[in-house]
């Protein structure tokens, strides 16, 4: 028996975090007991934990967070262990872990710095003698818009684009560093800054904030091993002068040009101290971190005379150059996804220039931006005699969060897919969910945000990344009398949109689906809440309609039944959509307001009720049919729950498929749900054959043409390779890879039934095209398998497990569920569907028409329909075998053909 994953608030070891909450979490594996029956949690100051500040311990206290109360004093560490006792008198303890404070209600005494030369970035720096031996030392910083530092040349931590995107209005944060080691007797401190989101250009509008300028406090606290202290803060006596920076820009990149100076006067002269640009608040975000380091791929030398370098795979972050340059060299690094007619090509960034620019000054360092990232797989050099790949390193960026999920299938092109969504959540989980990483957005949409959260839980323990957006979100609101945003960093202040805007209820029921904090939804609940009551409030005053069919809104963003098919906005009525969301998040409210006790929770019901009827008088008709005809119509309907008769519903959406010829048509909305509403409702086989289809559009369709991410748009390449347009075009956009939670949540079958998985029910769904799928998801409570395997003779194995403390009800095709305790299981079962059987009465004829043994029974049985069959014509395509006997029946035809093919095609195994 182990204890694994202690974290408090959902990080590891943290240093110098805002511990507003504080929750200590951890799992167990590895035990014989199938429950805890004892825990405890003990904090101390001194690391052996001799002498306990303090203590709680009870068989109820729950892993998923345990609240530690403690009256916190600033800068200190806290050392903390976790004991459990199973059902079976099994004891297991964690290795000690810690979490640090920073400065709390504590002061600074250092000053802002400021630099008031607007046309060169600025270093700042401070000598230092430390006569004592030091115990430990810690800096306390904030340089604005980013900063990094370094003591005697040892870059200080290991945070990228640090103080990161904060909610600039209201504060930004300051991070905390150990730097005992990086001190000696004689020390140089040096911090150099860069423009970042704070004042370089960045918004949906290219916005520029001249008000703005580079600011720096910084503390270096140092406890000598005498016991004493000594503070070197920020303050007239540190100086400044112009870097080697020349542009810093989070969409135009970085110049860094080491002869700037060359030849130049630039000496050091005294800081001078500013009033303080904004409040400071300890740091809430995760660690930002340069993780893998993927080598060059293949150089290209291409038509346009170009030597460019491919990674093979997008990703957001950076190149590095790990060889010395010959002074007066000028290396340069463009970016862009993807190459045309063999060239390299970044039309698609619009504006943002994405440009790396080094001069060297002959000094051997590991070459690399400080303050900006790109979005790219390719890079095209120039400046270099020579091109050695071996020298560049492409450096992927990103929050620092926990792998949880693990999948695996039969097959290759699905895997590629589950593996492209992983790479999507890689590159836009830049301390702040964005769109796209590379041209002139990566910003914080909230909309796409949402549409993905369910299923980065399961890739990702996101906890830590989530709350920094939430108390973000939360933060934004306050200025917005309620309105939640539709980006973040906020420059529109107060613009709202269905979808995007409801991620301020459902990012939270998430977090707590997902992470089963009480102590996180209580913290949540103002910003759900207020966010309901600003639509009601609109709502009221226009008569109270219960409907939210006013206002703008992006509805099924970028769907394929709006005006054209490069149209951003869907047919789905506008009103339809917010009214279903504004149900939903009053549903949420409802649901946290009764978990929390709240005298309210009665209310919110009722509204939610209220809204729904509403709905159901003014986008139904009279007998319960959905009177907006279109996927997305029928797909929100059901996952919300609003209809009257839901086979009614069912049958209408059906229909629609099929009068699509049963291609995808929801955009944001429709889309990113539809596979587990349709598995959720029984039409399972409708969805795996939407994640199969393999042309345009579908998930595989981009699969195919060689996509390492997931795409803006279902045709933002066209099959001959081409762009199919620049303005809304980025090849790393994660919101379609939202179906990997159909993966996880449907074809695996793990779905949450208590809150953080404490229960969960399993309900795996086999089908032929996968063969088999192995899963695991290490969920908030612990790890829980699913796995299954069709078998020769069509026979289904299943590999289920549960982790301590947990249970499932398992649900298996055709078997009564059963409730399974924490464990490992076997099954095999024998179906009276047969696993193997690819194909039904219903499958499309163009699907039938890459199997030869279909041909070859269309042949035998239907050679007519066969011989006159129009490839091209999508709709004929689309029909079944059962559409054509009906078919024939209308005219009167002999339907003798379609029932001997439909026998034999129903024959069809493996
Ligand atoms: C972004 C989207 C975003 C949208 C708003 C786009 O420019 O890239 O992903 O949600 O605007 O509809």
């Amino acid at each position: 028996m182990e204890i694994y994953a202690v974290k408090i608030n959902g990080f590891v070891n943290p240093m110098g975090l805002l511990f507003d909450t504080l929750l200590c979490s951890w799992k167990v594996r590895g035990a014989k007991g199938k429950k805890q029956a004892e825990a405890r949690v003990e904090v101390s100051l001194d690391p052996a934990l001799d002498t306990l500040l303090y203590e709680t311990g009870g068989a109820d206290l729950d892993a998923l967070g345990v609240p530690l109360k403690l009256e916190l004093a600033p800068y200190t560490r806290y050392y903390c262990r976790v004991t459990v006792t199973s059902d079976l008198g099994e004891t297991a303890q964690s290795d000690v872990c810690w979490f640090e404070t920073a400065k709390l209600d504590e002061p600074w005494t250092a000053q802002w710095l400021g630099f008031e030369d607007d046309t060169r970035h600025p270093e700042f720096g401070k000598t230092f003698r430390l006569d004592k031996a030091v115990a430990q030392a810690r800096l306390y910083i904030c340089g604005l818009g980013l900063f990094e530092a370094d003591i005697n040349g040892e870059k200080v931590g290991d945070d990228f684009l640090a103080p990161f995107v904060n909610d600039y209005e209201a504060h930004v944060q300051y991070c905390t560093y150990d730097v005992t080691p990086l001190l000696a007797p004689d020390n140089a401190l040096r911090v150099r800054l860069g423009k970042g989101w704070w004042m370089g250009r960045f918004g949906l509008a290219g916005q520029k904030y001249p008000h703005r300028g580079f600011a720096l406090i910084a503390e270096l606290r140092v406890r000598y091993q005498d016991g004493s202290e000594a503070v070197i803060g920020t303050d007239g006596s540190w100086s400044c002068r112009g870097s080697v920076f020349e542009l810093t820009d989070i969409y135009d990149g970085e110049t860094q040009n080491h002869l700037l100076w060359a030849g130049r006067e630039n000496p050091w002269r005294p800081a001078k101290t500013i009033d303080a640009p904004t409040a400071l608040v300890a740091r809430y975000s995760p660690p930002l971190h340069a993780m893998e380091a993927l080598s060059v791929q293949e150089i290209i030398h291409t038509p346009a005379g170009e030597t460019v370098l491919d990674f093979g795979q997008n990703l957001a972050g950076y190149v590095e150059y790990r060889q010395p340059l010959p002074k007066g060299t000028a290396l340069t690094l463009e970016f862009g996804e993807i190459l045309q007619n063999g060239s390299f090509y970044h039309d698609n960034y619009r504006s943002a220039k994405s440009v790396f620019h080094y001069v060297s000054d002959g000094e051997p360092r590991l070459i690399r931006p400080y303050f900006t990232f790109f979005g790219f797989r390719y890079a095209r050099v120039s400046g270099l005699a020579a091109v050695d790949a071996s020298a560049f390193w492409a450096r992927a960026v990103y929050s620092d969060m926990e792998p949880v999920g693990r999948l695996e299938t039969g097959s290759a092109k699905i895997n590629r897919l589950h593996e492209n969504t992983l790479w999507g959540l890689k590159s836009n989980f830049l301390d702040m969910p964005t769109d796209c990483p590379q041209r002139d957005e990566r910003l914080g949409w909230t909309g796409d945000a949402q549409v993905f959260c369910r299923t980065a839980g399961y890739l990702m323990d996101t906890r830590g990344f989530y709350a920094k957006f939430l108390r973000d979100l939360r933060s934004d609101q306050l200025r917005c009398g309620g309105k939640a945003a539709i980006y973040l960093p906020n420059n529109m202040p107060g613009t709202t949109s269905a979808v995007w805007s409801d991620i301020a209820a459902l990012l939270p029921d998430m977090f707590y689906d997902y992470y089963g904090s009480r102590d996180m939804l209580a913290l949540h609940y103002p910003l759900m809440k207020d966010w309901v009551d600003s639509v009601r409030r609109e709502d009221k005053a226009r008569g109270e309609k219960h409907l939210w069919d006013f206002g703008f809104h992006f509805g099924d963003w970028l769907a394929l039944d709006g005006a054209t098919e490069q149209s951003v906005f869907g047919r789905t009525d506008d009103g339809f959509i917010a009214s279903a969301y504004y149900h939903a998040s009053a549903a949420c409210v409802a649901r946290a307001a009764a978990l929390l006790g709240k005298a309210e929770a009665e209310e919110y019901a009722r509204l939610a009720q209220d809204i729904r009827r509403a709905i159901l008088g003014e986008y139904f008709t009279q007998t319960g049919r959905l009177a907006i005809d279109t996927q997305t119509g029928y797909l929100v309907a059901l996952k919300f729950g609003l209809y009257a008769d839901k086979a009614r519903l069912l049958e209408g959406l059906r229909a629609r498929i099929k009068k699509d010829c049963n291609r995808i048509k929801g955009g944001f909305v429709g889309a990113t749900m539809m596979n587990t509403v349709l598995a959720e409702n029984g039409l399972e086989d409708i969805a795996y054959d939407f994640l199969f289809f393999e042309g345009f559009p579908g998930w595989l369709y981009a699969v195919n043409l060689g996509a390492t991410t997931i795409w803006e748009r279902w045709n933002s390449v066209l099959p001959n390779g081409m762009i199919s347009g620049t303005g809304m075009n980025s090849l790393n956009h994660y919101s379609y890879g939202s179906v990997v939670e159909f993966l996880y949540r449907n074809s695996a079958g793990i779905a949450p039934l208590c809150p953080g998985f404490r229960r969960a029910r399993i309900a795996p769904l086999p089908d032929n095209r996968l063969a088999h799928l192995n899963c695991s998801y290490d969920s908030a409570a612990g790890r829980y398998v699913s796995g299954w395997k069709i078998l020769e003779d069509g026979s289904v194995d299943f590999h289920i497990e549960v982790p301590f403390g947990c249970e499932a009800e398992l649900v298996l095709p055709e078997q009564k569920p059963r409730s399974l305790a924490a464990g490992s299981y076997d099954y095999h079962i024998k179906t009276a569907r047969d696993y193997r059987a690819p194909y039904t009465a219903n499958t499309p004829l163009e699907r039938l028409l890459e199997d030869p043994r279909a041909v070859a029974v269309l042949e035998k049985y239907l050679p007519d329909t066969l011989r006159t069959l129009d490839c091209s014509d999508v709709e004929a395509m689309s029909k079944s075998l059962v559409d054509q006997r009906r078919r024939a029946q209308v005219f009167r035809a002999p339907t003798e053909g379609c029932d001997r093919a439909i026998e034999a095609i129903l024959k069809i195994r493996g």
